[in-house]
């Protein structure tokens, strides 16, 4: 049996809980300690339940454990960039969750460092390994689907999150869009020439007050003249909405929302299914765990990562595009691949 990789993870939220749950369960990890700023009697609890043997205030003394092999950096957005750098030089393996950071100076900086140290990091777009989105992958991959034409993403959420978060998370494209850009470029394949976004404030107005939008279409123009549109909202009421259509010269491919159950219930007054999943801890626990695992063999078989600095710094790239074309209502190019 391969030896499990020791692990600690920084932020013990909603998302670093998320993982410890996953980690403690998959033979392929052992999870020794967390690092948490705000250290209460609810989180003790919660982490003697899980019986973690450290609970550390600060996320040095964890680095400090030589026998920590990897960290997951699950803090607020604006803290990741230094957490890879800390981690790095500590000569961790890191899994970070998205985005790398808020400024394309701080990414390049954190992934310098992480080559200069020879670490694996690996991002956390979960939504690579989906198993509906990575059918539809599989299709534009093996050509059934003809050259794509089209990538059409829905993506909303069920409902906003915080103040305190939107203003530590770099605004829409660059917590939630992110995803979705990650997703395009990923069906595809290729990289993006061209962004052009229209936003609105029209869910709350405290992301106005944010200077934050909560509505957004977003067209990308491929390399190839392949087109995606991505349609965002910060509250969707009929629940979390995340829906992925690829049309192409052959055919086209759909991956629909996921349900509790598959029932539909027909009447004279009407024809009804269950809401969808409620949110993405529900939607995306099996991509959740499989990103999991997939860190797991790149740690240990040298299986590639699945989503690398390099993915995590080309959807950076198309969230401050994003928000330039926003900013200014023209479309903006992107120089191709260069990074
Ligand atoms: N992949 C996904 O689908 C997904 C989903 C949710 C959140 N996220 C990302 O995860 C990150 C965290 O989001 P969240 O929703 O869990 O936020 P959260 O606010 O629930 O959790 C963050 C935690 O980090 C702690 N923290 C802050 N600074 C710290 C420090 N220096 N050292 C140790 N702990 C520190 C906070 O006290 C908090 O408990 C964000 O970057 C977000 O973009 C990803």
């Amino acid at each position: 049996m391969v030896k499990p990789i020791v692990v600690g993870i920084i932020g013990a939220g909603r998302i670093g809980r998320l993982h410890a749950d996953n980690l403690r369960v998959m033979p392929s990890f052992k999870l020794k300690s967390i690092a948490e700023a705000v250290v209460g009697e609810e989180l003790l609890a919660w982490a003697e339940s899980r019986n973690l043997g450290s609970v550390f205030v600060n996320g040095e003394d964890l680095l400090n454990d030589p026998e920590i092999e990897a960290v997951f950096i699950c803090t607020p957005t604006d803290t990741h960039a230094t957490w890879i750098e800390k981690a790095a030089r500590a000569k961790k393996n890191i899994f970070c969750e998205k985005p790398i950071s808020l400024s394309s100076a701080q990414t390049s900086r954190a992934l310098k460092i992480v080559k200069e140290e020879g670490v694996l990091l690996q991002v956390g777009f979960n939504r690579r390994m989906d198993p509906s989105f990575r059918k539809l992958k599989q299709l534009v991959q093996s050509g059934e689907l003809g050259k794509p034409h089209v990538v059409k993403i829905t993506s909303r959420d069920p409902q906003p999150p915080g103040e305190a978060y939107v203003l530590s998370s770099g605004g829409m494209f660059m917590d939630m869009t992110i995803h979705d850009f990650d997703m395009a470029r990923y069906l595809m394949g290729e990289e993006v020439i061209e962004v052009y976004t229209r936003g609105a404030n029209l869910v709350d107005p405290m992301f106005g007050r944010c200077e934050d939008v909560d509505t957004a279409v977003i067209t990308l123009t491929f390399a190839s003249g392949a087109i995606c549109v991505i349609d965002n909202s910060r509250k969707a009421v009929y629940g979390y909405d995340q829906r992925v259509e690829v049309f192409g010269s052959h055919g086209s491919a759909t991956a629909d929302n996921c349900r509790p159950t598959t029932v539909e219930v027909s009447t004279a007054a009407s024809v009804t299914r269950d809401q969808p999943l409620h949110f993405f801890l529900e939607r995306y626990n099996q991509a959740f765990t499989d990103e999991v695992a997939a860190f797991a063999q790149a740690v240990r078989l040298q299986e590639p990562i699945i989503c690398s600095g390099i993915d995590g710094q080309q959807a950076e790239r198309l969230a401050e595009a994003a928000k330039e074309s926003h900013r200014t209502g023209l479309p903006v190019k992107l120089s191709h691949g260069a990074i």
